[in-house]
């Protein structure tokens, strides 16, 4: 690949062009701060430079800053990484310069890259240009002058809401609020940004430094009437995250002490910021969505993927038609088979359901539904099969059934089909043992509902080809899901590491802790919703089934809790029938039902564990802990195994499978900034106090007495990982 670096051509016309070239999105890189410090340098130097045009390479402006910097300064704890010169002061620098400086933005101007441009005298764009400052999103603020520069030139409201949500606009949008300063067809753009420029120098255009306008801002009390408006939905909607607060607070120092104060502000708070644990926390959550596309001896050794045009789902039950919504989603063909017309009816329904309820909460528009809902075709026989490239079966789990099925498809389907099961707690091997394509049977793992949630768990078994997992990887990507390649075990990557969790909530509230409080303390750590309400929500069948599932795998170190069963006995059954631990009515919030308590004492007297008949005393931060220390456990075994191929993997299918809070890097990364130690002391205290349930992995024992991070590589090849 290139070296990054930044071109300087000065033409007839005596406009200097500097080009910025980094690809793919000409990041911020260090040696791209330097060359544009001394490139600008250079043509203030030079007399033969009139005029300046500032662009990025291959059709896109910048990406913004790069971000593998940050994470250097995270993993060394070395903030010398980060770039000598000032980057505020060379955005300073750009705006100051004598000579006019103009913006020529195409493609995308994010983060960095759009500050850059906002320093610039004026921004002439291409049409459907990306503009945004994404930072918060990284748990940083933008820190080349954008909290400054933005407000001034948009406006307050408008600025803040960009940043708050990170979401960026359109050229066409920048140019309606200000932004953008004129739209130019893509072949045209260079040539009208040159023009601009010169005209700045002959003053036949406005030549306009963003930090010192003020005419957009308003007043200082209307200023402050939208920063207190700002401030209050954040502690509402962002109350763990301080970048948000940081953000508003910045933005008002400038407009109370004026642009250059603020930009100085602005750099000082990113500094505290970006070695802030929410900053690497987010960071790592980035990377680790970027590192799953790279499995070992699949994705690296020149595999091309193949074309996924036409699919084939069998079973239109609640995850068929989730999976089926899905891949028409990604504009692939799907045929969808069931048993009989009813139950077909029925899945097209659910299909057409999942669609439009994406049109009702605008996630699509009417004319994409339209065109999804076309690629759909319903069957009951095999007579379609003969051209799929891909089948995903997604039938009640019923080992016979499930070897019919797929004897059935290896003779029906071309030899190249994919065949892949939704098997959660069937063994691939097995399902695939009557035929002899094993070399193309993988498993596909959606979360429910499968057309929302964005984690794709693709179990290889070790004869499934590197051809078809590269496939599979691609066509997870097509219709927007994280793919992320595991090993088969029970419960696969996600549910094994996390069937713990309710079982320690569980294991607390016999112990006599109030089930509220545990789900307080649960969404206060930022999870969406605590344990009891999850299972209110996905009913309480669904939880004895797979309890059952562990309770037969991992019977050493289960934790069984009565109250489930009585809660059933009793006629409850969550959300569902309305009967759960919550009370839910329409349009409130989900309140606590008082009339679970007498059960919970039944529950509390069968299970006999409070010391003494006495429930304990227990601090906030101890709950959490001793629910989510045996995930972090248990994901010990799971990275011990090489269930999954890194420990980032985990990271994040924990923050997408399970809502895991992203602004803690998911579960290994935070277990680590917690630290080894503690949590295998803590665990082995509590083993001694409550049993096997809390005892210890080996490999979180050995990591924690060697002071070795769990989420390092292992030195030698984990035993399934050998295998494959
Ligand atoms: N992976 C997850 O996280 C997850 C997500 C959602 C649901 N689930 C589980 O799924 C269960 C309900 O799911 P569901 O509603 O999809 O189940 P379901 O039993 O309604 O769906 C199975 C469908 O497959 C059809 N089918 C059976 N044999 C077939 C064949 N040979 N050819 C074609 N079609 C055939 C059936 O007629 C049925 O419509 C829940 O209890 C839950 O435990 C798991
Ligand atoms: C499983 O499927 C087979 C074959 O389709 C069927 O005969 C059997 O009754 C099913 N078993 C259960 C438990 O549903
Ligand atoms: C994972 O857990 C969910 C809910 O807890 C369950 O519906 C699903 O069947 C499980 N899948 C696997 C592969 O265990
Ligand atoms: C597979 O699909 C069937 C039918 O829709 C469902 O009952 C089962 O739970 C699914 N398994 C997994 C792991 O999602
Ligand atoms: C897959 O996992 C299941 C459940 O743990 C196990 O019984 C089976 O032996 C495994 N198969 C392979 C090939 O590892």
């Amino acid at each position: 690949m290139a070296l990054p670096k930044v071109d300087f051509e000065v033409g007839t016309d005596g406009v200097a062009v500097i080009t910025m070239c980094n690809p793919t999105v000409n990041a911020l890189a260090i040696p791209i701060i330097m060359g544009l410090k001394n490139r600008f340098d250079e043509a203030a130097r030079r007399n033969d430079v009139k005029a300046i045009v500032l662009t990025g390479k291959g059709g896109r402006f910048s990406g913004g800053f790069d971000i593998s910097v940050m994470q250097k300064v995270h993993q060394t704890g070395d903030s010398s990484h980060l770039p000598d010169v000032s980057v505020e002061l060379v955005v300073n620098s750009i705006e100051d310069s004598k000579k006019p400086v103009v913006a020529a933005v195409e493609g995308l101007a994010l983060g960095g890259g759009l500050e850059l441009a906002m320093g610039c005298h004026a921004r002439v764009a291409a049409p459907r240009a990306q503009l945004g400052l994404p930072e918060l999103t990284l748990g940083i603020i933008p820190g080349f002058g954008g909290t400054q520069r933005l407000p001034r030139l948009i406006g307050l409201s408008k600025a803040v809401e960009m940043m708050l949500t990170s979401k960026p606009i359109t050229s066409e949008e920048g140019r309606k609020f200000g932004l953008i300063d004129a739209i130019v067809s893509s072949e045209e753009l260079l040539k009208a940004s040159r023009l601009w420029a010169l005209e700045i120098g002959e003053r036949r255009k406005p030549w306009i430094r963003s930090l010192h306008r003020t005419d957009k801002i308003g007043s200082l009390s209307e200023a402050r009437a939208v920063l207190k408006t700002a401030r209050q939905q954040v502690k509402k909607t962002a109350p763990h995250l301080p970048q948000q607060q940081a953000c508003v607070d910045v933005i008002e120092h400038g407009i109370v002490h004026g642009g250059y104060s603020g930009v100085l502000k602005e750099a000082e708070v990113f500094k505290q910021l970006v070695i802030s644990d929410t900053s690497k926390g987010l960071i790592n959550v980035f990377f680790a969505q970027r590192a799953i596309s790279k499995v070992p001896g699949v994705t690296d050794i020149g595999l091309k993927p193949r074309n996924v045009k036409k699919a084939a789902v069998i079973g239109g039950g609640l995850m068929g038609s989730g999976i089926a919504t899905a891949l028409i989603l990604g504009n692939i063909r799907v045929i969808l088979k069931e048993i009989n017309s009813e139950f077909l009816l029925k899945g097209i329904k659910t299909i057409e359901a999942n669609v439009n309820g994406l049109v009702r909460r605008g996630k699509l528009t009417k004319q994409k539904a339209d065109a999804a809902l076309s690629l759909l075709k319903g069957v009951l026989d095999y007579s379609e099969f003969k051209d799929v490239d891909l089948v995903i079966e997604a039938v009640i789990e019923n080992i016979s059934l499930k070897q019919t099925i797929f004897g059935d498809l290896e003779k029906i389907c071309p030899p190249h089909c994919i065949l892949a099961s939704n098997t959660s707690t069937i063994d691939l091997d097995v399902v695939g043992k009557t035929t002899s394509s094993q070399d193309r049977i993988a498993g596909a793992h959606f979360f429910s509902p499968a057309h929302i949630m964005p984690l794709l768990e693709i179990i290889r078994t070790d004869k499934t080809s590197a051809q078809v997992i590269v496939d599979l990887i691609t066509v997870g990507k097509i219709i927007k899901k994280a793919p992320v390649v595991v090993g088969n075990c029970t419960g696969f990557a996600v549910n094994k590491t996390f069937f713990p969790y309710s079982q320690g909530a569980h294991l607390l509230v016999n112990l006599g802790v109030d089930v509220f409080r545990i789900d307080r303390l649960i969404c206060n750590f930022g999870f969406p919703i605590g344990p009891f309400q999850l299972l209110d929500l996905a009913g309480y069948g669904v939880a004895v089934a797979t309890s059952k599932v562990f309770a037969d795998a991992f019977s050493d170190r289960i934790f069984k809790s009565p109250l489930l069963d009585l809660l059933i006995k009793s006629g409850r059954n969550g959300k569902n029938n309305g009967k759960g631990y919550y009370i839910y009515e329409k349009g409130g919030k989900p309140k606590p039902d008082p009339s679970i308590l007498p059960i919970i004492e039944e529950s509390r007297r069968l299970c006999n564990i409070m010391p003494n008949g006495k429930p304990i005393s227990i601090t906030d931060q101890e709950i959490v802990e001793m629910i989510l220390f045996p995930v972090v456990n248990e994901a010990c075994r799971v990275l011990e195994d090489g269930v999954v191929i890194r420990a980032s993997d985990l990271d994040i299918a924990s923050v997408l499978g399970m809502s895991f809070p992203n602004y803690r890097g998911g579960i290994v990364f935070w277990a680590d900034l917690v630290g080894a130690n503690h949590i295998f002391t803590s665990l082995k205290k509590w083993a001694q106090l409550y049993g096997n349930f809390y005892k210890p992995s080996r490999y979180l024992e050995e990591r924690a007495l060697k002071g070795i991070p769990l989420s390092a590589p292992a030195s030698s090849t984990p035993k399934s990982m050998a295998r494959l």
